[in-house]
């Protein structure tokens, strides 16, 4: 594992184990880091590469990828630069390290989460499919992206306390409209990360194709 700063991103590297395989870019949930999801990736697909950024955003000293001005409530000009900073840490990243481009695949967990399906309707493109764990509209661009071919996992929490069942169903019906093939799986649990999202998205990414 590489521990690297490429445009401001401390992040940290590990090839995939395969010329060529996907590699999963992972985002924390807020106060998390670079760190927090390394034992994720390693349950999920062991043999793929992994890039895991640490958000720039710091609020009352917690790591994030954007600036919210309250829970749920998103500050859209700084989400929106700061989407767009990513996918160039991204691009800057495969040319650093040489991993394929059109094999990344997003896992992220909340603030995580909702700057990847921010990055899906930016910069699409730039993920060939996303493991979303309790993600929110984070945007409505217009116009909407083309996704099509762009594979989504949507695990949701049916009692989370931070992101109402109708507000999922909406980012579920966004990304389909843009031409995602979402798939929404509905846990029982609230906003944590629980060992059903881990079950879930480990035969979601087998059922997709996404990692051969
Ligand atoms: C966000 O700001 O992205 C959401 O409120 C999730 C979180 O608390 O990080």
């Amino acid at each position: 594992m590489t521990s690297g700063d490429l445009g401001g991103f401390v992040h940290r590297y590990q090839p995939p184990a395969v010329q060529n395989g996907p590699t999963l870019l992972l985002l924390h949930g807020t106060g998390g880091n670079e760190d927090d999801l390394l034992p994720l990736a390693g349950m999920l697909a062991p043999t793929s590469g992994v890039l895991s950024p640490r958000g720039k955003v710091l609020e009352r000293g917690m790591p994030r990828f954007f600036r919210r001005l309250a829970e749920g409530v998103f500050d859209l000009e700084d989400l929106k630069r700061r989407t767009i900073e990513l996918a160039d840490f991204i691009g800057a990243a495969a040319d650093r390290y040489g991993f394929d481009r059109s094999r990344v695949i997003a896992v992220g967990f909340s603030n995580g989460a909702n700057i990847a399906a921010s990055l899906l309707l930016l910069r699409p493109g730039v993920l060939a499919g996303a493991v979303l764990i309790r993600a929110m509209v984070p945007l409505v661009p217009e116009p909407l992206p083309s996704l099509a071919s762009t594979r989504v996992l949507l695990s949701s929490g049916r009692r989370d306390p931070l992101v109402a069942a109708v507000e999922t169903e909406r980012l579920a019906t966004l990304l389909r409209k843009a031409g995602a093939d979402v798939t929404l799986v509905w846990q029982p649990g609230g906003h944590e990360l629980t060992r059903e999202d881990v079950d879930g998205a480990r035969s979601w990414l087998e059922t997709v194709h996404l990692l051969d």
